[in-house]
């Protein structure tokens, strides 16, 4: 069985530009150097000359949103199959954002999911309650019903990867304390059909004054970065965190 490997997702949301891609000069020398994979999510219109500035380097880029079909009439819409041809070998979707600004709802995350595998590429499903239903109490059972409805089916292991980001603190600088993010991931990885093998992310203001702590938990195999993900200086000291948790494959 494959071990599951660290990952440190970039997120750059909409932001960026064709003069920002210097940025993955910046951050190459501690990817190399790091026991954990390194992927970058920058808007797609990015994407191929992202990919083209990691070319010789262990950095991998991903998509942000896919469409369910790989093509087709669906203006504006970018297709799995297009993500990957552009160089992508992950994609993020069920982004709260998306959720949030686009309605999608648990049975389009899947489908969109399902399109990504299809396509080759390795989906990254976001879950994460809001304020006010981890002030109800209900976050464990919001998080297992949306995993319930926006898990490909007959899907797991290293295919996928899972980011429990909580609403309320993203892009607030508030994180989750660390009970609870150890609780929230150890309740996530036994509900998932191959527990062992399956990356779980945690995303929420991710610092590099936080990393360290929230990677050193057990069921941690990662971290989702928004806002520090944009500065190389800030991304490369959370890069710097990792510990050796798990061997390098390349
Ligand atoms: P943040 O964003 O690190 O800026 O909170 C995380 C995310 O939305 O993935």
């Amino acid at each position: 069985m494959m071990a599951r490997r660290t990952l440190i997702a970039g997120n750059w949301k909409m932001n960026g530009s064709v003069s920002s891609l210097d940025f993955f000069d910046a951050i190459a020398p501690a990817a190399r150097n790091s026991p954990a994979d390194i992927l970058i999510c920058p808007p797609s219109i990015l994407l191929h000359q992202a990919a083209r500035a990691c070319v010789g380097s262990s950095i991998r880029v991903g998509g942000q949103d896919c469409h369910t079909n790989q093509s087709g009439a669906h203006t504006g819409d970018v297709s799995a199959a297009m993500l990957r041809e552009a160089g992508a070998s992950h994609v993020i979707v069920g982004h709260s954002e998306r959720r949030a600004d686009h309605g999608e709802t648990d049975a389009l995350v899947r489908a969109k999911a399902e399109a990504a595998l299809e396509a080759g590429l390795v989906p990254v499903i976001c879950v994460g309650e809001t304020r006010e239903e981890r002030e109800a109490g209900r976050a464990t059972e919001v998080v297992s019903s949306q995993l319930a409805g926006s898990l490909p089916e007959n899907a797991g292991g290293l295919s996928l990867v899972i980011a429990y980001e909580p609403v309320w603190a993203i892009g607030t600088g508030l994180t989750a304390s660390v009970e609870d993010v150890a609780t929230m991931h150890a309740a996530i990885r036994q509900s998932l059909p191959d527990p062992l093998t399956t990356c779980i992310l945690y995303g929420g203001s991710v610092k590099p004054d936080n990393a360290a702590e929230l990677l050193s938990l057990d069921d941690v195999d990662g971290a989702l970065v928004g806002g520090a993900s944009l500065k190389s200086i800030d991304f490369t000291a959370i890069i710097a965190t990792v510990s050796r948790k798990s061997e390098p494959l390349r």
